[in-house]
């Protein structure tokens, strides 16, 4: 599935629209060079599930844990760049989290090698590459693509 994402704003409505669809166990993994928007997509899916605390880049942490202001789920958000191998990612022992879900940048090996069924987010921003007077506009390319059967109807999981 593909999108075109032209602002942070609307980057930011993918990650709400994804975030009320998901129920616990779910695993995003996200892929895209700095400042293609990430974060951004994680804000907006932090605000769908409704966790509470503020989302940035898990740069310098492996993790960080966001709760849910009332009930639901609670928001795991990893920098898989920081783990040394698929094992570590057992060791952070998600399942004292309760109900979760887990949001992974760089993390596509490690979904693999752990047999996750996972929603691949790929964000592609060499569109804008060239627009030099705004290096942080511009175009974003979103492709998704489910692996296993929880993912397997995107289209209708996501009503687009
Ligand atoms: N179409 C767009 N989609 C997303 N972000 C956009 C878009 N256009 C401009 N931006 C801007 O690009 C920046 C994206 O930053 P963000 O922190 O979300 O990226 P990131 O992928 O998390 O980067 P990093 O790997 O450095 O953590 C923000 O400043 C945002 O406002
Ligand atoms: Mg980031």
């Amino acid at each position: 599935m593909n999108f075109s994402i032209v602002t942070s704003e609307q980057m930011y409505a993918l990650g709400k629209r994804i975030g009320q669809i998901l129920v616990t166990r779910d695993v995003i993994v996200l892929d895209g060079p700095l400042g293609a928007g990430k974060t951004t997509l994680t804000q907006g899916l932090a605000e769908g599930l409704g966790v509470s605390g503020l989302v940035t880049s898990p740069t310098y942490v492996v993790s960080r844990v966001h709760k849910p202001a009332t009930s639901g789920l609670t928001l795991v958000h990893v920098d898989a760049y920081r783990l040394a191998g698929a094992r570590d990612l057992e060791d952070l022992d998600l399942e004292q989290h309760g109900d979760f879900v887990l949001v992974m940048e760089w993390g596509k090996s490690f979904a693999q090698e752990l047999g996750y069924e996972w929603l691949l987010i790929e964000i592609d921003r060499s569109s804008d590459a060239l627009d030099e007077s705004d290096p942080a506009g511009g175009e974003r390319k979103v492709t998704m693509t489910g692996y296993g059967p929880r993912w397997s109807n995107l289209k209708q999981l996501l009503s687009v």
